[in-house]
């Protein structure tokens, strides 16, 4: 019996950095089982020949910042990122994960971003795994435990920080959860559910990751004025855990603090000297998350991404929506909620030096129920590939490839994938260099990619342009402890 997969006549990017080269590549059950010097791997009972006509082979894409955790159970065939090339996402970010917590009460925001109360369902882990089992995703998925979720779950009142019991409680949690296959801990120090929380609260969950192995991400308690301040927070938590660490999204976020990069790149370049410490970003110069009135400012656009009060305010700009209400802006913002916004608050020479920065690993922070989303859900990848690295030379396509790959399994354990070597699993997406585009914009979202060709997912064809259905053969994906 022949092999199941050979690609041949593509160049290999393996996702280390090192220069592209031609070669042909041999899958065989979930695994990359022969790499060689073109025509050498006999094609002639393989049960796919691909013939890629000088287009790149690469791993498959790791999304390394998500809020997928409920898209992967109800949108399993994840279009919006196999169609990018991606083969795995990164959940539970920003303090918010769907498990373990079962709601009677509508989750509180930004909690509210994965869904309602009736999406939460997951009294444990094991029960979400359970569920991605039985479901089985299009792509791979690495699940981190919110913070956010572990406090809505055993505090009653979630704006003071934890007792000891309480924290007793979020401990016994989050051990169960890494136990059963979570690969880390994540928190969000800027939203209302997490921000009382204090260091302390969170070196004693974060503690737990060292004897699982597991990272800890944050998005950090502020990412405008008080920026550097913490970036030593996340330092300093990171170091007191034992623990690698990953700074979420990075920005500087409002126009006063624009240019702010040199400095916070120049402190994280140094502690990541003497610390695991990593970040990662996506490519738009505009954020998104829930809208509430606090974060609403006059000096930058912002645009409705979704509102439960006026659902056809979505994709609207703010201020447009005021100037026909007569009302302010932030006036505006109170009578949409719950809502959800994306705000135009970065600067592009900052967008630019981040993503270029060695440390940076690329991650969508796609929010996949918006009515009308940031582009970065349907664009992140691509966007990178061909706007920054093409188009803008930001950096060789080695080094896009790197950051979406290599670094992202390096950093958060995934281990035997994001690099093309025989024997480690076969996530694969083969692309044209020279015509892979993000389509997706903020005024139409929902725009499939072009010029990515394949997608492989753990040995399997999952997509290719044109098929209307996406084949699943995603898994969770756990540590080795
Ligand atoms: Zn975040
Ligand atoms: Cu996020």
């Amino acid at each position: 019996m022949g092999y199941d997969i050979v690609f041949k006549d593509v160049r290999l990017v393996d996702g280390s950095g090192k220069p592209a080269r031609a070669a042909d590549l041999a899958v065989e059950g979930d695994r990359i089982a022969r790499i060689d010097a073109p025509g050498l791997i006999p094609t002639g009972d393989a049960r796919h020949v691909i013939d890629g006509q000088g287009a790149v082979l690469a791993p498959g894409f790791i999304d390394t910042h998500t809020h997928d955790d409920r898209a992967v159970l109800i949108d399993a065939e994840m279009m919006a990122k196999i169609s990018q090339g991606v083969t795995t996402v990164v959940t539970g970010n920003c303090g918010i994960s769907l498990a373990p917590l079962t709601l009677s009460k509508p989750p509180p925001a930004p909690l509210n971003l994965l869904g309602d109360q009736t999406s939460f369902v997951f009294e444990s882990f094991a029960d979400y795994a359970e569920a991605i089992a039985h479901t089985q995703p299009a792509v791979n998925v690495a699940a981190l435990i919110g913070h956010g979720t572990l406090r809505v779950r055993t505090m009653d009142d979630i704006t003071r920080p934890a007792t000891p019991t309480e924290i007793d409680k979020m401990r016994r949690l989050l051990r169960q959860s890494l136990a059963e296959g979570a690969i880390g801990f994540s928190t969000g120090l800027f939203y209302p559910i997490n921000e009382a929380a204090d260091a302390d609260e969170v070196v004693a969950l974060a503690e737990l990751l060292a004897d699982f192995n597991g990272i800890y991400a944050t998005h950090m308690r502020d990412e405008g004025r008080g920026v550097m301040d913490s970036i030593e927070e996340t330092i300093l938590t990171a170091k007191r855990a034992n623990t690698a660490a990953v700074i979420s999204h990075h920005k500087c976020a409002g126009p006063e603090n624009w240019g702010r990069s040199v400095e916070t790149l120049a402190k994280i370049a140094a502690a990541a000297k003497t610390q695991p410490l990593g970040l990662d970003a996506y490519p738009y110069a505009a954020s998104s998350t829930v809208l509430n009135p606090k974060y609403v400012r006059d000096d930058i656009r912002i645009m409705v991404s979704w509102s439960d009060a006026v659902p056809e305010a979505a994709g609207r700009e703010l201020s447009e929506i005021a100037r026909d209400w007569g009302c302010t802006a932030k006036e505006a913002a109170e009578r949409l909620q719950p809502a959800g916004a994306i705000y135009f608050q970065m600067d592009e020479a900052d967008v630019r030096r981040i993503l270029a920065f060695p440390l940076t690993m690329i991650g969508s922070d796609g929010l996949p129920h918006d009515r009308h989303p940031h582009p970065r859900l349907w664009g992140t990848f691509t966007r990178v590939l061909g706007y920054y690295c093409r188009e803008e030379g930001l950096f060789p396509l080695e080094e896009a490839v790197r950051k979406m790959t290599g670094l992202p399994a390096e950093r958060f354990g995934l281990s035997e994938r994001g690099y093309l070597r025989e024997g480690y699993a076969a996530d694969l997406v083969l692309f044209d260099p020279l015509s892979v585009r993000d389509c997706a914009t903020f005024e139409s979202p929902r725009e499939i990619s072009e010029g990515i060709l394949c997608v492989v997912v753990n040995g399997a064809l999952a997509w290719r342009p044109g098929d209307e259905h996406v084949q699943r053969h995603g898994r969770l994906l756990r540590h080795a402890v």
